[in-house]
């Protein structure tokens, strides 16, 4: 199996393209399967993911092309199976958003309960409740969601608490269904906007995309068009902090800054020197880091997908800092790892304490899902000696060919077999 052997201690120079969005990118494709029309999608980004969904939708009836290594092409002229097998969902709960596509472009769907995760129980409950409110039929057994309506109807739906993938399954949904829908606290993701951005141009009829109410007017059917994903934040994000841990001067190209608020000013108040420009961010001189505490919310707050990593830079940090993580109540997942390479942590429920700074020494360590993963590359840069990360599977998940894109910037780190 995959391992990354890392040799810590070097800066990192030179630029870095920043991939398509991968949370952007599933849900577009599976908006595919709401038309017979042709989608053609651009900057996807060559993950693990993007592949498991391809496999499914191509289950589902769809013909997936791919026309390069970020493009797509779509079509799906008619759903001939409605079934997302267990074997598909365990892989990748985001599997959960056919369910929306497939009950308003055939009434039926039967998706495999995705159960729980490294980082949390993560039910979808507010899934079901808002397309039961629209007029399915929810029952589940087997392990499986088995959803049917003749037609879903628009309805008045408010989230308890805010959700990415549930507003994007429910926004599909609603783009054929009869009547008028409402979403109340909906999310504000950049990921949802971008979905949201495309059904538009597929003809969907849709207001408020980024606010927390968002009304749409179902159609009878919707179209093929031509989409550009959005850039991904979570790994641009995950190279600002590389480099704030390593030093260094990088630029990341093709990213959105606008999409990273939470993110930059958090790591200007840690000391880092940021430059903006047209989908271009210059990082870099950020010494000595000062310690800074954070709290994960929902966009635009600082992003849950983040967290891990910004704590591997607080273990290099002078001080101590407060990490609150509350949107998933297990994704402290990292800690035991970072510590056996020497951080001081402290962990209390869904709050992490970090004592900085303190020096890394490099160690055999074990990724337990995506973004734990990146945070054990980071503090193997950061370390002295040589780290192996073991279970890149979960890397790759998410992260195009990131041993690679550190390297060029100066890093060593090597794949392994
Ligand atoms: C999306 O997951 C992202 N995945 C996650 O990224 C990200 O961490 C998360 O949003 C939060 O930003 C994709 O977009 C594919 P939620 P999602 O529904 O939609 C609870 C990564 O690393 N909840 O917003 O599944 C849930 O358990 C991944 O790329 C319910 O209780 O997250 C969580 O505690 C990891 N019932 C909270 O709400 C529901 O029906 C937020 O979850 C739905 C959610």
């Amino acid at each position: 199996m995959d391992r990354l052997r890392i040799a810590g201690g070097r800066t990192l120079e030179g630029s870095v393209r920043i991939s398509g969005a991968k949370n952007a990118a599933l849900p577009c494709l599976a908006a595919g399967l709401l038309t017979a029309g042709e989608l053609r999608l651009d900057n996807v980004p060559d993950v693990w993911d993007v592949g498991t969904l391809v496999r499914l939708l191509g289950d589902l009836g769809g013909r997936c092309e791919q026309l390069g290594q970020h493009r797509w092409a779509l079509t799906t002229p008619e759903i001939t199976n409605h079934e997302a097998p267990w074997e598909l969902v365990r892989k990748m709960r985001a599997s959960v958003l056919v369910l929306g596509p497939l009950l308003a472009r055939c009434g039926r769907a039967r998706v495999s309960l995705p159960g729980g995760c490294a980082i949390g129980a993560r039910p979808i409950d507010r899934h079901l409740d808002g397309f039961a409110s629209m007029g399915a039929e929810i029952r589940l057994e087997h392990g499986y969601v088995e959803a049917r309506c003749e037609r879903l109807r628009g309805a008045e739906i408010t989230f308890d608490d805010v959700t990415v993938t549930g507003t994007e399954n429910l926004m599909m949904a609603a783009c054929l269904a009869e009547g008028t829908t409402v979403l109340h606290n909906a999310a504000l993701e950049p990921e949802v906007v971008d979905l949201g951005e495309l059904l538009i141009a597929m003809g969907a009829k849709i207001e408020g995309l980024g606010e927390r109410t968002i009304t749409i007017e179902g159609q009878e059917a919707l179209g093929g068009t031509e989409h550009r994903v959005i850039p991904d934040r979570i790994e641009a994000g995950t190279f600002l902090i590389a480099v704030a841990i390593t030093g260094g001067k990088v630029t990341l190209e093709e990213v959105e800054p606008a999409h990273l608020d939470a993110v930059l000013s958090a790591l200007r108040e840690v000391g880092l020197g940021i430059e903006i420009g047209e989908r271009w961010i210059r990082v870099g001189n950020g010494r000595p880091l000062r310690a800074k505490g954070v709290v994960t919310e929902p966009y635009p707050g600082f992003p849950t997908d983040l967290q891990a990593q910004y704590m591997v830079l607080m273990t290099q940090a002078g001080g101590s800092s407060k990490i609150s993580e509350t949107i998933f109540e297990q994704r402290f997942m990292h800690v035991p790892e970072l510590s056996r390479m020497g951080a001081a942590i402290q962990l209390a429920g869904n709050l992490a304490t970090i004592e900085g700074p303190t020096p890394l020494t490099g160690a055999e360590v074990t990724a337990s899902d995506l973004r734990a993963s990146a945070s054990l590359v980071l503090a193997g840069l950061a370390a002295r000696g040589e780290t192996i990360v073991h279970r890149i599977y979960h890397l790759d998940r998410g992260y195009e060919r990131i041993e690679e894109k550190l390297a060029t910037l100066g890093a060593r780190i090597e794949r392994v077999g």
